[in-house]
C-alpha cells in the first residue's frame, strides 16, 4: 500500500500497459495519454475517481524504449521483474504483456505473495488458467481477469433492452466489429505469442454477449478468415445457438472497407441497431402486429408483399435510452477485492468459459463442423 492506497505496478509497458499507467496516475481510468502527451478524458458522472483508491507504483518493459517513454512521463520504472516482486509496496502486479507471457508472470507475481490483475485473453488455454487458479489458491492470492468490455457503453444499452424487453423477445443477436487496418505487424501476427483476432477481440465479444444471456450455449459454428495473414486468423464468423433458441452471430473482420453495424439485435416487437464508435444507434419498435398495411410493390423485376417496407406510421423510430454508470467500476473492484472489500465482479470462471468458448469456436473451425458445447 502507498498513502493507504492500492500500489498497482504495471510489467509490460507497450500500449496497454502504458494506458494503465496513464489511467491509474491521473485517476481519469482513461488510458488516452499516448505518444502525443494528450491527457484523455475528464472522470464522468458516476466515474469512481481512481486517486482516492489506487496509486501507480511504477512500470517495467523489457524494451529500454518503453522504459524511457515511461520516465519521460514522470513514472517510476523498474529494472527487472523480480525488482517488481521485491517491492513490499506493491500490492497488485497488472500483467501487460504479449498473450503467451501472462502465465508465467501471473505464477511469478502470486508465488512471490503479490495479487495479479491479468490483461486478456488471460491465457493462451484453458488449461494454462486452471494451473494459475491453482496457483491463486495455494497462495491465497488474487488473480483477476482484465475482460474491460463489458463497460463499454453501446453494451450496456443493448443489456438493458435486452434485459427490460423493450423490442420484446430478443430472438437474434448479432455482435461485431469490422475494421479495414488488417492485423497489427507486432506479436498478434504471430501464434505462439497468442496472436489472431479470436484472441485479441474475440475473448471481448464473446465475454459480453455471454454476460448478456444467461443460459447455455448448446452448439457453436465458426469459421476464422485468413484474408491478410496465413499464420493466425484476421478475422472469423461464429454463430452460437442458445438454450432457448436465441441465435447469436458474433464476427470480426478486419478486412472490411465498408462495416456493418457493431449491433443488430432483433426482437418480436422491435430491431435496435448501433452502427459504429460514433453512432448513438436507434431502434425501430411496432406499435402492433395487426397493423399489415401490407400492399404489393415492384422490388427488383418482381412483385413483393412480404418484404415491402412498413409505412412508418406503423413503427416509432427511437433513440436509445441512455445511461450513466462508473467506468472505472473494474478497477475500483480490484482495488476492493485485493483489501477483501468485495467479490470479483470478473469471476475467473467467467473467464475460464470464455476460453472454453474460443477454444470450441477452433474446434468447430478445424472440423468444420457445429459443435455441442453445453
Ligand atoms: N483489455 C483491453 O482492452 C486491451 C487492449 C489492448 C491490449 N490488451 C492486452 O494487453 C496485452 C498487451 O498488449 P499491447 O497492445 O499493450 O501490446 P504491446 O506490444 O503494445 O506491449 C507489450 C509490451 O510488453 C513488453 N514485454 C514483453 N514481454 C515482457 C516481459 N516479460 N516483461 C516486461 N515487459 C515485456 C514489450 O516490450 C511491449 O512493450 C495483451 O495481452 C493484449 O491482449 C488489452
Amino acid at each position: 500500500m502507498i498513502d493507504g492506497k492500492v500500489a498497482v505496478a504495471v510489467v509490460g509497458c507497450g500500449g496497454m500497459g502504458g494506458g494503465h499507467a496513464v489511467a491509474i496516475s491521473t485517476g481519469s481510468g482513461q488510458a488516452l495519454w499516448m505518444t502525443d502527451g494528450s491527457k484523455g478524458r475528464e472522470l464522468a458522472p458516476g466515474d469512481t475517481d481512481l486517486k482516492t483508491k489506487m496509486v501507480l507504483a511504477g512500470t517495467y518493459d523489457v524494451k529500454e524504449e518503453r522504459q524511457e517513454w515511461a520516465r519521460n512521463q514522470g513514472f517510476h520504472t523498474y529494472d527487472s521483474f523480480e525488482q517488481i516482486l521485491e517491492d513490499p509496496q506493491v500490492d497488485v502486479v497488472l500483467v501487460a504483456t504479449p498473450n503467451d507471457s501472462h502465465k508465467d508472470l501471473s505464477i511469478r507475481a502470486m508465488q512471490a505473495g503479490k495479487n495479479v490483475l491479468c490483461e486478456k485473453p488471460v491465457m493462451m488455454n484453458s488449461k494454462d488458467l486452471e494451473d494459475v487458479l491453482e496457483v491463486a489458491k495455494e497462495t491465497g492470492k488474487v488473480f483477476y481477469p482484465r475482460q474491460n468490455r463489458r463497460w463499454d457503453k453501446d453494451y450496456l444499452i443493448m443489456k438493458k433492452l435486452y434485459e427490460e424487453k423493450t423490442l420484446g423477445d430478443i430472438f437474434h443477436i448479432e455482435s461485431r466489429y469490422h475494421g479495414s487496418r488488417g492485423i497489427p505487424g507486432d506479436w498478434r501476427g504471430v501464434k505462439a505469442q497468442g496472436g489472431g483476432m479470436m484472441f485479441d477481440w474475440g475473448v471481448h465479444l464473446l465475454d459480453r454477449l455471454v454476460m448478456m444471456i444467461p443460459e447455455k450455449i448448446k452448439t457453436v459454428y465458426a469459421k476464422m478468415t485468413h484474408v491478410t495473414n496465413d499464420e493466425v486468423d484476421d478475422g472469423f464468423i461464429m454463430q452460437m445457438t442458445f438454450e432457448s433458441g436465441l441465435t447469436a452471430t458474433v464476427e470480426v473482420g478486419t478486412c472490411n472497407f465498408i462495416t456493418l453495424p457493431h449491433w443488430y439485435l432483433c426482437g418480436t416487437k422491435g430491431t435496435a441497431e448501433i452502427k459504429d464508435f460514433r453512432d448513438p444507434g436507434h431502434m425501430v419498435i411496432l406499435r402492433s402486429w395487426e397493423d399489415k398495411d401490407a400492399t404489393p410493390i415492384l422490388m427488383g423485376e418482381g412483385l413483393s408483399k412480404t418484404m415491402a417496407p412498413r409505412n412508418e406510421d406503423t413503427m416509432d423510430d427511437l433513440p436509445l435510452p441512455d445511461i450513466t454508470y462508473d467506468r472505472n467500476q473494474l478497477y475500483s473492484n480490484v482495488c476492493d477485492v485485493v483489501q477483501g472489500k468485495a467479490e470479483q465482479i470478473v469471476k475467473n470462471e467467467e473467464a475460464l468459459r470464455i476460453l472454453r468458448l474460443m477454444e470450441a469456436a477452433l474446434e468447430s473451425d478445424a472440423k468444420g463442423v457445429a459443435v455441442q458445447f453445453e
